[in-house]
């Protein structure tokens, strides 16, 4: 298409589709590029290549306004415990404390990237410029609801928030075979009392997930009683303040559980995102041209994170998310079908039309 690539200091791949006339405002299109150990193909990615699909369209079409393309790093945040790091630099929040936040090896954020060859000291320069007036984001649901609604995309009106946590609990390490089953403080028995108790307060809150996503313990010997046991949190609901009382409820049965069974319990948290609304405008803008694709347009909230509840913090943000057959993703057998992300990108060629034809999209600057 003609156009400069270029990737930025925290790694987000990017180039500029140019406006018809120059000192026109910016609409960002994109997703990320990282993924989730042995995920699908689509989580992200699919976003990043319909955008790129929708620019082929045009055919060499420009509008009064420039598109630039994002793939962004980072967003998963599976290595650093630590999510959306790509986007975050776009809205000037990548500090020292997540340069200086460090992997399972050790290596920290700011030496990742210098590993990969860029430069750190250029991440102020990612940041998104006041010409930026929009941020839309293509995404598979990952979840069943399109599905068993039999529709092949929706308009997200809202992004649940999220915690992430590490709790650790501490026992005694001791001999398998020569400890009675009553002297015990086994931290592998604690974490698996608090993991089903955790299930069980998710289970009996409306709208709240919760996951133990992983467990490490140690010495991790079939022979020795688990000394310490560490385990991910992962805490989500559209309401905060639902979300906050639940953590507070499995923080307090963590601290009972432990001490029954006379252990010591610490936790941190990695993050406590909060929910984001997606721009009401863009929304409609994007429900009428889902209707225009000849398809019934469904709003609902996501349960996923995405960058765009990053993005929103700054820039109008709205995402459109296409079917998940068998509703799984974070999984090899993740899929799309063809047909829906053709219905995406017609969708999408309405969408750029309509916001061609409305001056007040032009006019909104970003809340930098
Ligand atoms: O974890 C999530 O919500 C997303 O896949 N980043
Ligand atoms: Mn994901
Ligand atoms: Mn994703």
């Amino acid at each position: 298409m003609g156009v400069r690539i270029h990737i930025d200091a925290v790694g987000n791949f990017r180039f500029v589709y140019s406006a018809a006339d120059a000192d026109s405002p910016r609409l960002f299109i994109g997703s990320h590029l990282d993924t989730v150990p042995n995920a699908g193909a689509y989580d992200g990615t699919l976003g990043v290549l319909l955008a790129v699909a929708l620019l082929q369209a045009l055919h060499g079409r420009h509008f009064p306004y420039a598109i630039e393309v994002i793939g962004f790093s980072e967003e998963e945040g599976v290595r650093f415990s630590v999510p959306f790091i790509g986007s975050r630099a776009l809205i000037g929040r990548v500090d020292d404390t997540l340069l200086n936040t460090k992997d399972a090896l050790g290596i920290s954020v700011r030496e990742a990237i210098e590993h990969f060859g860029l430069n750190p000291r250029g991440i102020a320069q990612a940041r998104i410029s006041s010409d930026a007036c929009g941020y839309l984001e293509f995404h598979i649901e990952q979840g069943p609801v399109l599905e068993n609604l039999n529709l092949p995309l929706a308009v997200v009106e809202a992004i649940a928030g999220q915690s992430r946590m590490e709790f650790t609990f501490t026992g005694r390490a001791n001999h398998a075979g020569t400890t009675p089953m009553n002297l015990r403080h086994d931290a592998m028995a604690a974490a698996a009392e608090w993991i089903t108790a955790v299930e069980r307060i998710a289970k009996e809150t409306p709208g709240l997930v919760a996951t133990v996503g992983s467990v490490q313990t140690m010495p991790g010997a079939v022979n020795v009683i688990a000394g310490e046991a560490r385990l991910s949190l992962d805490v989500r609901h559209p309401d905060d303040k639902v979300r906050a009382k639940a953590v507070e409820q499995i923080i307090h049965l963590g601290q009972e559980i432990a001490r029954l069974r006379g252990l010591s319990i610490r936790w941190s948290e990695q993050m406590s995102q909060p929910a984001v609304a997606m721009d009401p405008f863009l929304s409609s803008q994007f429900e009428q041209a889902i209707g225009k694709a000849g398809c019934r347009p469904h709003r609902m909230v996501s349960g996923a994170g995405h960058d765009a509840m990053i993005m929103a913090e700054q820039v109008p943000s709205a995402m459109i998310f296409l079917r998940t057959p068998g509703g799984i993703s974070h999984d090899p057998a993740e899929s799309v079908l063809v047909d829906d992300v053709a219905k995406a990108i017609e969708a999408g060629l309405y969408l750029l039309d309509q916001l061609a034809l409305t001056p007040i999209f032009q006019k909104r600057t970003c809340r930098a």
